[in-house]
């Protein structure tokens, strides 16, 4: 079982890399498919001020023990792990990751996505991944996505920051 605790303990204290139009670094700008999601959304009219979430990366925010540990869990090697945060009044809208690497991503073998819910449930966090919605799921919960491209959103409407886990693997 992995210990997330001490994890979220110490990212909640520390700034990671902000994802949303006023930091554009952190996003595929340029990519076709990332235009046409931002097309939807501008469509949908969304308020970019309320799109802004976190990403938080091993080795560089916190220790990569616990995705050695999780990749061992879902037999697969890592492609891409990180873990997300959504402040309270934050959203991640509706979107799929788009991601530059995936060509190369796609070489190394056939790829699957999980997210694992790293905190005890707390009112307000929302996550929706294709027809699914999922609320109250326990911590350590793990759930692997019908499909890696699959759309997903997340929103916060509770008092105290979303976090989840994210293992995008390879065999
Ligand atoms: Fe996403």
């Amino acid at each position: 079982m992995i210990k997330w605790k001490p994890i979220v303990d110490m990212l909640l204290l520390l700034d990671g890399e902000h994802v949303s139009l006023k930091h554009t670094n952190n996003i595929p700008i340029g990519n076709p498919h990332f235009v046409e999601i931002m097309k939807q959304l501008e469509s949908a009219k969304y308020d970019f001020s309320s799109v802004d979430w976190i990403d938080y990366y091993p080795s560089v925010h916190f220790d990569n023990t616990c995705v050695d540990e999780f990749s061992k869990l879902v037999d697969h090697e890592i492609c891409r792990a990180w873990i997300s945060r959504v402040d309270p009044g934050k959203n991640a809208p509706w979107h799929w990751d788009v991601d530059d690497r995936e060509t190369e991503f796609l070489k190394l073998g056939k790829l699957k996505r999980w997210t694992c819910f790293i905190t005890e449930p707390k009112v307000g966090h929302s996550l929706i991944i294709g027809n699914k919605g999922f609320y109250n799921e326990p911590a350590g919960t793990i759930y692997e996505w019908p499909n890696y491209r699959e759309w997903h959103c997340a929103a916060n409407c509770g008092m105290e920051p979303q976090f989840l886990f994210h293992f995008l693997g390879f065999k």
